[in-house]
């Protein structure tokens, strides 16, 4: 039954790739619209969130030849009035005679309501079009609506034997040209860019887009910061500072905390995990319910640690340089008390491994713990 509509669905899915920077936190989704004797007539993609969605796109400029017509879409046409009207309006305003669908919309105010709507007016639906691909497209959306936390992508750029900083703490660089400029690709794609204080401490970063890929000059950049010790004229509060939230303990010194709340920063409560640091989950909940559905986290290795050890990573994206440190002092690229058997490691599943100028790069998908 699918056949017919594969090629028509993998144009949609190339479309929707063109939000990859804009959309979130809503989903990527392209569309095609074919006209009744089967001509495409028009294509759209949801680029930005807040701009119209990927269906009204298309009917925007091939609305006059829909009537009768088909429309292939990534993703479940929507059945609520969000940010936009609800597109099943417009598919049915349209007089489109079939909608063929990628995969349903998890959301709680779609998930097959705008199937039923469809079907309910006479319109026939076609589900399940190339859904594996479909799904994978948007996979950190799926994971953020079904756990309500974002999607966790771990940053490493370390030498070959897994250090992210000489003893002393001195990382800067460690990793080509190349692939710091892929690190910053990848902060085009995020909401949230996350670090440990220590790293802050240590490097002073700004943890800024360069790129001006993603239309939003939106980022939220988090620390997590125990008992406040960001020194408050840090690089980070120096720029666009309304979007650094610290995390930290409520016995975080209040001093301290009025003097960062002055220089910009939005600090959040949480409570301490079992070394008394910030509660990984109330971290991400938090996070999750602000609207931030994916997080890098750039590091160091006792933050890559937490998010490994409570298995709230999804991914580990690793620049690896032909370097060796060595050194126990040395950061480790993941540091804490350690798994204390392979038995009981994370188990990841490497995805890709490529070279990127001298160094490698292997992206791997977090399995269990
Ligand atoms: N090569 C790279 O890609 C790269 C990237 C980043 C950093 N670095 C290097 O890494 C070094 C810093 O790494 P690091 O491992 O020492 O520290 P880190 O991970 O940057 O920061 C750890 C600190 O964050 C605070 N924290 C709060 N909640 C936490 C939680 N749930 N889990 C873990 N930490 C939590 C704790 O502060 P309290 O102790 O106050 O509780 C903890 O000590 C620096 O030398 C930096 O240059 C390298």
């Amino acid at each position: 039954m699918s056949a017919p509509w594969a090629g028509l669905m993998r144009q949609a899915l190339e479309l929707a790739e063109r939000g990859r920077y804009g959309a979130s936190p809503n989903p990527m989704v392209g569309a095609v619209l074919l006209a009744h004797d089967g001509e495409v007539v028009a294509t759209g993609a949801h680029l930005a969130c807040g701009g119209p969605h990927a269906e009204v796109a298309a009917l925007a400029t091939g609305a006059a030849r829909a009537l009768g017509g088909t429309m292939v879409v990534t993703l479940e046409p929507c059945a609520h009035q969000g940010r936009t009207p609800p597109c099943v309006d417009a598919i049915l305003a349209a007089g489109i005679a079939r909608v063929v669908i990628g995969t349903r919309d998890p959301n709680p105010a779609v998930n097959g309501r705008g199937v039923e709507i469809l079907r309910a007016a006479g319109v026939e639906v076609i589900e399940g079009v190339e859904e594996e691909a479909c799904r994978a497209a948007n996979r950190r959306f799926f994971h953020w609506i079904a756990t309500g936390r974002p999607f966790v992508t771990l940053k490493m750029a370390m030498t070959l034997d897994g250090k992210l900083a000489a003893r002393g703490g001195r990382s800067r660089w460690i990793t080509s040209e190349a692939s710091r400029r892929e690190g910053y690709v990848l902060r085009e794609e995020f909401d949230a860019l996350l670090v440990g204080v220590n790293t802050v401490l240590a490097d002073d970063p700004r943890l800024t887009r360069r790129l001006g890929l993603n239309p939003s000059p939106h980022l939220v950049r988090v620390v997590l910061d125990t008992s406040l010790r960001t020194p408050p004229e840090c690089a980070l509060l120096g720029n666009d500072p309304g979007d650094v939230t610290l995390f930290c303990r409520e016995d975080a010194p209040a001093e301290r905390r009025r003097e960062l709340e002055r220089r910009g920063a939005a600090i959040v409560e949480v409570g301490g995990d079992e070394y008394g640091r910030c509660d990984l989950r109330q971290v991400l909940r938090w996070l999750g319910s602000h609207q931030i559905s994916s997080v890098l986290v750039e590091g160091g290795g006792e933050v890559h640690w937490s998010f490994l050890r409570e298995a709230l990573a999804q991914r580990v994206h690793a620049f690896v340089a032909p370097l060796v440190l060595g050194g126990r002092e040395a950061t480790p690229s993941v540091g804490g008390a350690g798994f204390g058997s392979p038995q009981e490691a994370a188990r990841l599943r490497f995805i890709e491994v490529r070279r990127l100028a001298g160094d490698l790069v292997v992206e791997a998908e977090v399995e269990s713990v």
